[in-house]
């Protein structure tokens, strides 16, 4: 809600009252400022706020000891509950939710509570155990590296949820959570110029291992001078040994009934190879759709559109 006035277009008259100020302009279009929404809008940061990056608490692997967590009841009760949910999981970039019954149909219900699922080529809310029938690695018995998923999408799923409802004749499988917020404010400490390449220079990504499927929005290869290149190049390979590091390993076992849920454009996440029968479900959601939520939980509707 932007107002550029130009110069011919002056205020006719100004009238506040108890809860807000009545604007009367020269053209005779007449406008209402609640004073919620005045005092919000002179406020800093108003640019993160909107993108959802305000007020975030960075961590490492002594996050073990401090998990957020949230009680399913409170999520089903009330859009209190939800809000309190939201506020954790923007805060730290994930949350558990304890108390959750371990069905399929409970979790999807838990996720609908912040918003719509997310549909891709992969369809939309999941359950399976691991085999092949989805030409990707998250669907195998395999480790895997700390990772977000959809890079190769113009719009990544904000959310993602795992709720492991079972693991029968096996072990393994612990998943691995790491604060890419955390690694990216430290890489700019220790070499800024690392940082800085790898924020500006777009890269080349797609999905194509499904049958009738490549999906390749416009972006440009690695996007430099080919004399430049090795630039990235030893930027990416610092990027990828500064992930790896201990501090920011955050690694714990799913439980049947306390679902994970995180925000896939700050934390990354990979797991464990296992053996055995693990039966996950879960599902994305967008961001914009989660933000929203957030927002109009936290702030409401008048304070919120700013
Ligand atoms: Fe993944």
């Amino acid at each position: 809600m932007y107002h550029l006035i130009p110069r011919d277009l002056a205020v006719k008259s100004c009238e506040p009252d108890s809860a807000g100020i009545r604007v009367t302009w020269n053209d005779g279009h007449r406008s209402y400022y609640p004073l919620e929404w005045l005092a919000k809008s002179g406020r800093s940061n108003k640019s993160g706020e909107r993108q959802g990056l305000s007020s975030l608490s960075l961590w490492g692997n002594g996050i073990k000891d401090n998990e957020p967590e949230v009680q399913y009841r409170d999520i089903m009760n009330s859009d209190q509950g939800v809000g309190e949910w939201l506020t954790l999981l923007h805060r730290y970039g994930f949350c558990y939710v304890d108390g959750t019954p371990a069905t399929p149909e409970a979790t999807e219900e838990l996720l609908k509570r912040i918003a719509f699922i997310r549909h891709t080529h992969y369809g939309g809310f999941w359950d399976f155990t691991s085999d092949l029938a989805s030409k990707d690695t998250a669907y195998t018995s395999l480790g895997l590296e700390a990772h977000t998923d959809n890079t190769y999408f113009s719009d990544p799923a904000g959310l993602q949820m795992f709720h492991c409802l079972s693991h029968t004749d096996g072990e393994g499988g612990a998943s691995l959570l790491v604060d890419g917020f955390q690694a990216a404010a430290d890489l700019q400490k220790e070499d800024p110029e690392a940082y800085n390449i790898l924020s500006t220079v777009n890269v080349y990504t797609h999905a194509s291992g499904n049958e009738g499927i490549s999906i390749q929005p416009y972006r440009a290869a690695i996007d430099m001078p080919l004399e430049e290149v090795q630039t990235w190049y030893d930027a990416a390979a610092k990027w990828d040994r500064l992930l790896k590091r201990p501090q920011y390993e955050y690694w714990k076992q799913l439980q049947p009934g306390r679902p994970l849920i995180f925000d896939n454009w700050r934390v990354l996440h990979g797991r464990s190879a296992f053996t055995g029968k693990r039966r996950l479900c879960g599902g994305y959601i967008n961001r914009d759709d989660y933000i929203s939520r957030f927002k109009m939980l936290k702030w409401g509707r008048v304070a919120g559109l700013n």
